[in-house]
């Protein structure tokens, strides 16, 4: 009897032994497994062949196209597009997350542009391609980044928006200019171990739920993207990223040539302070308080971008800096805010939370000034951020260029000068 039991016994304790080694590697597994946080959908899961191109486009360099159309030349340099290859951000963040291959598939699109030729993948992610030297690698074209091709070669063809234009290359019509961003914009991460309330980079997912929240009618248009990844013109016409991303210009697309509706090839983003300035409206007023202490409001609204500000890379955020200063300019208070997405990556991803700025919906701080305040005035500071200090340490990217910026300065006097 006391022998049964206690055998039994043992038997258990084996059973939760073996069973805690496997939940301890699991999860072990899952702290040092390579993260992946996106899956790689056929929509940018190839290369772009480029192997019928045309003679009259020779090499199909930015440089090429800018012989007949330079000023198109001039705008794309100038962008984060013409440097998604060599931006020092990308370079070390890329070395850092063990130089992945599926990243070159947005950062340099073109077949030409990767030393390895993509044969096909091992797993159902698509983060193990089978690869092979691709004896047309071109290094320099690489380092265009996002080049002209990108957006625009397929199939030995241009890809343009009037399709009735007079060209030495052949030209392919597309329905909706939209339809060239969701290449690279949308990043799908549903997987079974994912919790996203957004794609990692979830621009386009953020303009859906802002068109359904607003019940715009057009909604349902909006993009769907199937497990095959193909879109179609009717569902990328209300996204609205080239009216708002490539400002129109009336000029000729050529020299001497006739006078069109073109859209500038600007795409400002994070990188530019006046296009985030762009995106928010700030007020910050005192409200009137018939009782009681001083109160001071910063309402900040995104009225300028249709997708959540900021989007993109959850790296990204805004912060909000409230103060109370006396006339040394010494701080009496202070309140600070961080506006951004939060997310678990391990051992599940889990997005936790997300105080980013939907459109149209205003957010709301508040200060007080106490009774027997010293404070002379009150201060709003709002600053941009393309990545934060700890998690530039920590793939210790050394910047060259500030990684955060400030976009809205403002301060109240409590008392006008010599009113007394
Ligand atoms: C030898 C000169 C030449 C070169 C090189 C050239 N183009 Fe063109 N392209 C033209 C001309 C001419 C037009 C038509 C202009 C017009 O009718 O207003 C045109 C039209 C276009 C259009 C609009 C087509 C439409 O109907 O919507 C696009 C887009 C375009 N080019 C992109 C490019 C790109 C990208 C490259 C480089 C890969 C390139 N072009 C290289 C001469 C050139
Ligand atoms: C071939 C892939 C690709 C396509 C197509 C593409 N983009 Fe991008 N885009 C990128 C990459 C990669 C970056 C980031 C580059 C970097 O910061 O290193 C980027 C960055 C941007 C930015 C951010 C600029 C900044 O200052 O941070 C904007 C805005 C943008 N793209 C808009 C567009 C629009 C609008 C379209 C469609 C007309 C488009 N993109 C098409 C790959 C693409
Ligand atoms: C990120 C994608 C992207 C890149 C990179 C890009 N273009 Fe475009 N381009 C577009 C889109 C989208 C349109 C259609 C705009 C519209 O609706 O008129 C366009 C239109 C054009 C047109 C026709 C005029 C017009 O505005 O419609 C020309 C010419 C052109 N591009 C040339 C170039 C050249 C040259 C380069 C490289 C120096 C380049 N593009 C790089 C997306 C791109
Ligand atoms: C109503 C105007 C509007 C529309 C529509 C819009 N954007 Fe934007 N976008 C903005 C403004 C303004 C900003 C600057 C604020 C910011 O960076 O968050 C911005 C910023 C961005 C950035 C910069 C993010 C970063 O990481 O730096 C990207 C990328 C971008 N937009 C892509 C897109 C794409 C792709 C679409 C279409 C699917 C689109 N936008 C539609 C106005 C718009
Ligand atoms: C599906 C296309 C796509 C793939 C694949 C992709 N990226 Fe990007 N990447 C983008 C786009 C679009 C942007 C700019 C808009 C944004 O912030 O989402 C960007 C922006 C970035 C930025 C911010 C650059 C800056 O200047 O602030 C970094 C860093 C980056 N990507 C790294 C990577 C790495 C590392 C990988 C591979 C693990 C990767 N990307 C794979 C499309 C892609």
């Amino acid at each position: 009897m006391f022998v049964q039991t206690r055998k039994s016994f043992n038997m258990k304790k084996k059973f939760i032994i073996i069973l805690l080694i496997i939940l301890i590697s699991f999860f072990g597994w899952r702290f040092i497994r390579p993260m992946n946080i996106f899956i790689v959908d056929d929509r940018f899961a190839w290369p772009i062949d480029t192997s019928q191109t045309p003679e009259v486009l020779s090499d199909l360099s930015a440089e090429s196209c800018a012989v007949c159309h330079q000023d198109f030349y001039n705008e794309w340099q100038t962008t984060i597009h013409s440097q998604a290859w060599t931006d020092p951000y990308f370079q070390t963040d890329w070395q850092f997350d063990d130089a992945q291959h599926s990243c070159r598939l947005c950062h340099t699109p073109l077949d030409r542009q990767q030393p390895d030729k993509v044969l096909s993948y091992r797993d159902t992610d698509k983060w193990d391609p089978v690869i092979e030297n691709n004896p047309d690698f071109d290094s320099k074209l690489q380092h265009e980044g996002v080049t002209c091709a990108a957006c625009h070669y397929r199939d030995g063809k241009i890809l343009g928006v009037f399709g009735n234009t007079n060209t030495p290359h052949e030209v392919q019509k597309i329905e909706d200019p939209n339809q060239v961003c969701v290449r690279c914009h949308i990043v799908e991460g549903e997987r079974w171990d994912t919790f996203f309330r957004f794609p990692p980079c979830g621009t386009v997912a953020e303009i859906k739920s802002t068109l359904a929240a607003e019940k715009d009618p057009l909604q349902k248009d909006v993009i769907t993207t199937g497990k095959s990844g193909e879109v179609s013109a009717s569902n990328t016409r209300t996204l609205g990223c080239v009216g708002c991303h490539m400002p129109l210009l009336k000029r000729p697309l050529v020299e001497g040539g006739a006078i069109r509706d073109t859209r500038q090839h600007l795409w400002r983003g994070g990188h530019d302070p006046e296009m985030v300035k762009k995106a928010l409206t700030v007020e910050f007023t005192e409200v009137v308080n018939s009782w009681g202490n001083r109160k001071f409001r910063l309402i900040l609204t995104n009225t300028g971008a249709a997708h959540y500000v900021p989007t993109g890379t959850p790296d990204r955020h805004l912060t909000v800096r409230l103060r109370l200063l006396d006339e040394q300019g010494r701080v009496l208070e202070e309140q600070s805010h961080t506006i951004k997405r939060t997310v678990m990556w391990r051992p599940f991803i889990l997005d936790l939370w997300d105080t980013r700025l939907p459109r149209w919906q205003p957010r709301k701080y508040d200060i007080q000034v106490p009774d027997d305040s010293t404070a002379v005035k009150v201060e709003a500071v709002i600053r941009y951020h393309l990545l934060d200090e700890k998690r530039r340490k920590r793939i210790a990217y050394v910047n060259k260029t500030p990684i955060d910026y400030e976009i809205f300065n403002k301060q109240i006097m409590l008392r006008t000068i010599g009113n007394n």
